[in-house]
């Protein structure tokens, strides 16, 4: 995560205001130092030396250290205020629209139009503008992918927008940036930028059909999944349509677990599903009383839902 390698064209224009300030603010500290250089030098203790003139009420000098400085922020205040109005005005029209959910402690990403849920991993082409509806169902967090652009707040019962057209396909990690209780730190997300036919492939993937697992572990993770209080927190298409936890329909397809607490493998799914709190304080989703074989039976449904 890193906000000086830009890789959107909103993170460049935030980069260009970023280095106008570092650029003047070193001139500013370089002036004050030769200054502090010059009077410590000039007015040193010396032996038999008297205090220096005293300098009271001079005019000029208080003039001149409340204008320099009201300069300083003029011509900081130009280029940033024009850059929030080039990134804050109208996304364009063709822009991708997704709503963006922030929860304690994961991201749901909507696409209404591809009629696409997905959960901590978002999939988006280079080259084409994305329109991000932020709104909470809980308490505030902020998304903030550092190399895509600046922060920006999810706020319940408000929504806030946020547009920008990534450059390079790449995969890039994100974090809530507001402290929004216990396991904060522990809702990351990745964002990730494909070339326009690879999420073609990707949202065409999200829609297919799921096959019915094969008999064996995944087909009595199914069995023991539809059975279970999973169903009442969790949508799979075709098989449950819980909403209080992650869209799991294609889960297999993504890399990572918990917001992008560790990879998605089946043992990390089973420990997951065994106790989710011991791998994220305070989560959400209750340990389900589940054996060993039975959170890895779930687990091996789970992965295989792709
Ligand atoms: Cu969500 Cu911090």
């Amino acid at each position: 995560m890193s906000t000086v390698v830009p890789r959107s064209d909103l993170a460049r224009e935030i980069l260009h205001v970023y280095g106008i300030i570092t650029w003047i603010s070193l001139g500013i500290a370089l002036l004050v130092g030769a200054g502090l250089a010059w009077v410590l030098v000039r007015f040193r203790e010396r032996p038999g030396a008297g205090i220096p003139a005293q300098v009271r009420g001079h005019s000029l000098l208080e003039i001149s250290w409340t204008i320099a400085p009201a300069i300083v922020l003029l011509v900081i205040a130009i280029p940033t205020i024009q850059v929030i109005f080039r990134t804050q005005g109208q996304a364009p029209r063709d822009a991708l629209e997704i709503t963006v959910r922030g929860h304690q402690w994961w991201w749901e990403f909507q696409y209404p139009s591809l009629d696409v849920v997905t959960a901590n991993e978002l999939h988006v082409p280079a080259g084409r503008a994305v329109a991000l509806t932020l709104d909470g169902p809980d308490v505030i967090h902020s998304f903030w992918v550092p190399k895509l652009g600046g922060k920006r707040d999810v706020v319940p019962g408000r929504l806030n927008r946020l547009f920008f057209t990534p450059t390079t396909p790449d995969e890039y990690r994100g974090q809530c940036a507001e402290f929004c209780g216990v396991s904060h730190a522990n809702m990351g997300m990745r964002i990730v930028v494909d070339a326009p036919e690879a999420f073609t492939r990707w949202v065409a993937a999200q829609k297919v059909e799921l096959p019915e697992p094969a008999a064996g572990p995944a087909a009595d993770g199914k069995a023991i999944f539809a059975r279970s209080a999973c169903v009442g927190c969790h949508t799979i298409r075709g098989v449950s349509s819980g909403a209080l936890g992650p869209n799991l329909t294609t889960f297999g397809s993504r890399h990572t677990l918990a917001a992008g607490l560790m990879p998605a493998t089946v043992d990390t799914v089973a420990a997951w599903i065994k106790d989710p709190a011991a791998l994220k304080p305070d989560a959400k989703m209750p340990a389900l009383g589940l054996t060993d074989e039975q959170a890895r039976a779930v687990a091996t449904y789970l992965i295989g839902l792709k």
